[in-house]
């Protein structure tokens, strides 16, 4: 089934309406496309990193981090190519309402899809995607740096130190999440396109004959990654490139892909990088960036297979998977299902009533629970207005403090799915909910 129509604009008004993304500097009247992530929108994007970089890193021996910086010097540019014609978007522009448009985005190449015109554009111009700017104080030529594009060229550079500090050795792994920059000609689509976002990234370097059996093994492992945190697989697709849409440094790449309202649109792209990177590097620094095995005495530069997933991308594409209206006891309600790994809270405290009796109890609660779980506490208006406000953020687990509780001790826990309520004592709180958090995912 085609995603319903309203979807969209459903996700973003939920959006702006709980705090998970705000337009930026919007009492300026905004500003081009650029978004910043509210109270629940980073607690969500720090799921999301979290859970990436838990699979990615945490549960494997051959994988470690990194955190390069986003400024560098030009030849970093030169050698990855990214200065050159495979790193631009070919722009045209209207001559009738001077509007400007990528080429390879337009329906019919010949009419302006902002005035309807036809015959009205430019001359293709090749239009370089990266920002450049001034380090120091003089703003001349030898000052120059570049804001990265993609997070990976800082693994490529750091791929002796790496290789040096760990004693790592093909097949094996560099993981980084960051922030990447580029001066796209058409943002859009709320967050899946933006000019600043938020990458995650896996350089996998493995011996040159053993790429074609890693990049069946990322493509198939970044699938399931989705799947099992709630993307339903029918809304999720692995695509190969042809090969006029193949990047300056891919031998072969496949797109993950989800349906979005919009289409089909990728989320994250699995890419054989050859050992066009290291070899580019190595011949523009002087630096021999290869493998060297001391047992046998062979020397290789190894072939990269990139995972390159969006970290914002990815937290929309979860939002608009997990929008679900349903109706319960006769009342519609909205409610994000996401898995509890990427919920904004795992839990909410609800005293039942507002009530000094209660509040000492249910702030006992919420002390207690606080060091396990990203708890939220409210006692404003009723339980069910409560309830709703939570589902709707995506909270999987309410615990509701009534005046019984004074008596027995015990609480109420609610889950968001199957609403089933059930009454356990405060003394074994942490361990029930932490078992149903793993059970309902
Ligand atoms: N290092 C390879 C690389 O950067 P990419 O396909 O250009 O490959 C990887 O980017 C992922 O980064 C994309 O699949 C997408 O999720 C995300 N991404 C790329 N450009 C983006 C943009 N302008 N806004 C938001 N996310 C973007």
């Amino acid at each position: 089934m085609p995603p319903a129509p309203d979807l969209m604009e459903n996700v973003v008004n939920l959006c702006k309406r709980r705090g998970f993304v705000f337009p930026s500097a919007e009492i300026y009247g905004g500003f081009r496309s650029t978004y910043d992530y509210g109270p629940l929108g980073v607690l969500m994007l720090r799921n999301v990193r979290e859970a990436w970089w838990r699979s990615m890193v945490q549960e494997r021996d051959d994988v470690v981090g990194l955190e390069a910086s986003i400024l560098s010097p030009p030849a970093v540019w030169e050698a990855s190519g990214h200065l050159g014609a495979g790193f631009a978007d070919l722009l045209v522009e209207c001559r009738n309402c001077n509007t400007r448009h990528r080429q390879d985005h337009l329906e019919d190449p010949n009419t302006c899809p902002s005035c309807g015109k036809t015959g009205t554009f430019t001359e293709a111009k090749a239009f370089n995607l990266m920002f450049k700017t001034h380090v120091g104080p003089v703003e001349d030529d030898g000052a120059i740096a570049y804001l990265r594009p993609e997070t990976a060229q800082g693994m490529f550079l750091n791929f002796l130190n790496v290789l040096q500090t760990t004693r790592k050795k093909p097949p094996f792994g560099i993981a980084q999440i960051g922030k990447s920059f580029r001066n796209e000609i058409t943002p859009g689509n709320f967050v899946f396109r933006t000019r600043e976002f938020e990458q995650m990234e896996l350089e996998f370097f493995v011996p040159p004959d053993e790429g074609p059996k890693w990049f069946e093994y990322w493509c198939d492992r970044r699938f399931n990654w989705y799947l099992d945190h709630g993307i339903p697989p029918e809304m999720l697709r692995l695509r190969p490139h042809d090969a006029d849409e193949l990047s300056h440094y891919s031998a072969g790449t496949s797109d993950i892909e989800f349906e979005f309202p919009f289409g089909w649109g990728e989320l994250e792209g699995i890419a054989q990088r050859t050992d066009y990177d290291l070899k580019q590097h190595a011949a523009a620094s002087g630096e021999k960036l290869e493998y060297f095995e001391q047992a046998t005495g062979e020397r290789y530069v190894p072939y990269v297979i990139e995972p390159a997933a969006g970290a914002t991308r990815t937290m929309m594409t979860f939002l608009i998977a997990a929008y679900t209206e349903d109706e319960v006891g006769g009342e519609a309600r909205t409610v994000l299902k996401l898995d509890p790994r990427l919920a904004p809270y795992k839990v909410a405290v609800l005293p039942l009533s507002k009530k000094d009796t209660l509040t000492p109890l249910a702030r006992e609660v919420l002390a207690e629970l606080q060091p396990h779980f990203m708890t939220d506490y409210d006692e404003t208006q009723s339980i069910g207005r409560r309830y709703r406000r939570q589902d709707e953020i995506g909270t999987p687990m309410c615990v509701t403090v009534d005046f019984e509780s004074l008596e027995d001790k015990a609480v109420t826990i609610r889950d968001r799915d199957t609403l089933e309520q059930v009454r356990v004592p405060i003394a074994s709180l942490v361990t029930e909910l932490r078992d149903r958090l793993t059970v309902s995912r």
